[in-house]
């Protein structure tokens, strides 16, 4: 039979979620009630049915959750002053502002109006600071989860030619400094690479790891990878299909083409996916601890 070689996020998501049910009742005990607070401008359907993910989640694993709905048309002034309303909610330990926001709302403003303490997607400035200078409070999600896939699945990162194919500030920056950490589930030697890059098969060939993060359905293929390179798809893109939907959701990566040449590879579905809420459960738990001068044993 032919070796299984699916890097499956939902069985490491499932481990993260028990840890965090756990760590729920640890903090119930002491009279937290931990709680996360979505807020959704607008109508876009991929972040309707994300939004609803999370509200899910957080039911399941015993962590409140409001999910609050604003239109379309909302000011940056409206969302700005919900935000101060939720940072000064002391029942509130989360916030998280799904991205992306309609134009006449500056992205920016909103993340550094978020208080860093509730900061649950590692977005502000201080938090990325810390992260960067190797001394993090909350993980960036997507990348948290991307290091606890490796872990699970007793992947080798440290010393290895990691390369990150985007510079987002939601997955390739920060999968970058997540992975030059002083620790051993990274120490790697990371290249990110993207759309300016000259040559970027020069790099993908010579990685041991590749992560696939740039938005653009199926193109890592196999003569840009190395024999026996494990795969991380970050993508989710939204390509026609001939079904009731009109479309199919396909990875960064071309999975049929790369599967022989792979030692490893994350699936999409079922890979990377639920990686990202499981870590911003694991981060609601850490804002709700923080915030009550409560310590979580790790
Ligand atoms: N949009 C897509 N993914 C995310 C995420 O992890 N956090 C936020 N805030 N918005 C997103």
């Amino acid at each position: 039979m032919e070796q299984d070689k699916n890097l499956y996020g939902k069985i490491v998501a499932q481990t993260i979620n028990d840890r965090v049910m756990s760590e729920v009742d640890y903090l119930k005990n002491k009279g937290v009630y931990p709680k996360l607070t979505v807020i959704l401008v607008g109508e876009d359907p991929a972040s309707k049915v994300y939004v609803r993910r999370k509200e899910k989640t957080s039911q399941k694993l015993g962590i409140i959750s409001e999910t609050i709905y604003l239109e379309e048309k909302t000011s940056e002034i409206e969302l700005l002053s919900l935000i101060d309303k939720l940072n000064a909610d002391r029942e509130n330990h989360g916030i998280l502002v799904q991205s992306p926001l309609p134009d006449q709302i500056n992205e920016n403003k909103i993340i550094i109006k978020i208080d860093p303490a509730k900061d649950v997607d590692c977005f502000h400035p201080q938090n990325v600071g810390l992260l960067v200078s190797g001394n993090p409070y909350v993980l960036p999600c997507t990348p948290a989860g991307i290091v606890e896939i490796l872990k699970y699945y007793d992947i080798a990162v440290s010393g290895k030619n990691v390369v990150v194919l985007g510079r987002s500030n939601i997955v390739g920056k920060p999968m970058a400094n997540l992975l030059l950490q002083k620790n051993e589930n990274a120490n790697a030697t990371v290249t990110v690479v993207h759309s300016r890059t000259n040559d970027i098969e020069f790099y993908t060939k010579n990685a041991d790891i590749l992560i696939a993060a740039i938005g653009k359905a199926h193109f890592v293929k196999k003569d840009i990878i190395k024999e026996g390179a494990v795969i991380i798809d970050v993508g989710i893109n939204r390509i026609e299909a001939d079904n009731e939907k009109g479309y199919a959701l396909a990875g960064d990566v071309d999975f049929e083409d790369v599967l022989p040449k792979v030692s490893r590879i994350t699936p999409v579905p079922g890979g990377v996916g639920p990686m990202t809420i499981a870590m911003l459960m694991q981060n609601t738990i850490t804002t709700a601890a923080f915030q009550n001068g409560i310590e979580i044993k790790k």
